[in-house]
């Protein structure tokens, strides 16, 4: 069976590489032996073993008909989602590990592969090397699924890792992370929360069957977060992680949110370290199903890549049921500001007495070191758009509010 691999990156060289160095295995697998006939990419490898392969002309994979299954790892809208749609209508099967593409076109990419009776797969998309597409679309497939919430990106999870355990500053565990390959090449995509959103996007289309543009979802990343934000979370009894959440709200309509938020130790989610995702599925049968591992990095990304190119050659004549409907109401999504919260605040030239007089009740935090003019609390639990307004009152009054944070509820 001939395969073409569009982009020759990080994922796309894992995916040439275990192609190459695993043909036995793969080949017992799926019975038939996987032939990488193209790679498209600019540049050239003369120190591939497939260099003889490299083109720089997609219309050398759309033309030959040969070629039945092909693999973007270009990343990125443009040309991807083009290519991707001609492949497509030109009947070949498709696998991407591009969650931009998958978030924002997938609804109309499934519905073009099932008018072509192909596959068009992207296992590798959310979670990298962690199986989560298939086991929710197949393995859950009896369940309402509730609710989904994860640690969806590796590169902030390494970030917060360091900021907890090494009381290493944010810049520092940034380009340690960059330097290991897990960021994305503009690092905003991680570190403001695009990529979690996406991802969030994805698993929201799979769990409740209708598409969610990340332009619907709230979004924040863990840029403003600090060292004493982590400490305070520490003397809680907890961590900060950045989340990907979305329930399915009793009315029809879902809740979908990316934020930091403070997890208590007791949380699975709050011991999923380093690079690792780790996501948890509550299901109407199964109740809550977790998945663990390596969200992001070469090899893990690609082997997810190269089992969904097994499964679109196992299922070369049949399509596999794998879809969601398009979705542009905007009622779908209920807003951020209406649901209920606990919220982490974090101010300067705050206190007891003045927050209570805002708030009623509040937790008072402590943390080492803490200097006499800084005071955090947790609020009650209330309305989100409520507790911005006590917050907005309380800045009125001369008080800084420095960081807020989500009381995470998993
Ligand atoms: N930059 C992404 C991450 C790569 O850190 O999770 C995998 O999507």
């Amino acid at each position: 069976m001939n395969v073409a691999i569009m982009g020759h990156g990080v994922v796309g060289s894992g995916v040439a590489e275990i192609l190459y160095t695993n043909p036995e295995t793969i080949a017992k697998r799926t019975r038939e032996e996987i032939v990488v006939k193209r790679i498209l990419d600019l540049r050239d490898f003369p120190d591939s073993p497939y260099a003889d392969r490299f083109t720089k002309d997609f219309n050398d994979i759309l033309t030959d008909d040969s070629i039945r299954v092909v693999v973007e790892v270009m990343g990125g809208i443009h040309p991807a989602y083009d290519f991707v749609k001609q492949c497509l209508e030109a009947n070949k099967s498709v696998v991407t590990s591009n969650k931009e593409l998958v978030a924002t076109k997938g609804a109309e990419l499934l519905a073009i592969a099932a008018e072509h009776n192909v596959n068009f797969m992207f296992e590798a998309s959310v979670g990298g090397g962690i199986p989560v597409i298939r086991p929710i679309h197949q393995c859950m497939a009896a369940n309402n699924i509730l609710s989904v919430a994860g640690i969806l990106n590796g590169t902030t999870n390494f970030i917060l890792t360091k900021m907890i355990e090494d009381n290493m500053g944010f810049a520092d565990a940034l380009a340690l992370a960059q330097k290991l390959g897990y960021a994305e090449r503009n690092p905003s995509a991680d570190v403001d929360g695009h990529d979690a959103c996406r991802k969030i996007c994805i698993l929201a289309a799979l769990a409740f069957g209708k598409h969610v543009y990340p332009e619907q979802v709230h979004t924040e990343g863990i840029t403003s977060l600090t060292l004493e934000d982590v400490s305070y979370a520490h003397d809680w009894g907890g961590v900060i992680k950045l989340i990907g959440q979305t329930k399915m709200l009793d009315d029809g309509r879902i809740s979908i949110i990316v934020c930091p938020m403070l997890l208590k130790n007791s949380c699975q989610l709050s011991t999923i370290d380093d690079v690792f995702n780790g996501i948890m599925v509550k299901g109407s049968f199964t109740d809550d199903v977790m998945f663990y591992g390596k969200g992001a990095g070469k090899l893990p990304t690609a082997s997810a890549v190269v089992a969904d190119v097994m499964d679109c050659v196992k299922h070369i004549d049949t399509r596999k049921y794998l879809f969601w409907e398009d979705n542009h109401d905007p009622s779908y999504v209920a807003d951020y500001l209406e649901q209920s919260v606990c919220l982490y605040v974090r101010t300067e030239k705050g206190c007891k007495d003045c927050v209570e007089k805002v708030f009623g009740p509040v937790e008072v935090l402590t943390r080492d070191g803490a200097p006499e003019t800084e005071f955090a609390f947790i609020t009650p639990r209330m309305v989100e758009k409520d507790a911005r307004a006590k917050l907005q009152t309380l800045e009125e009054q001369g008080v800084e509010v420095k960081t807020t944070v989500r009381v995470g509820e998993i």
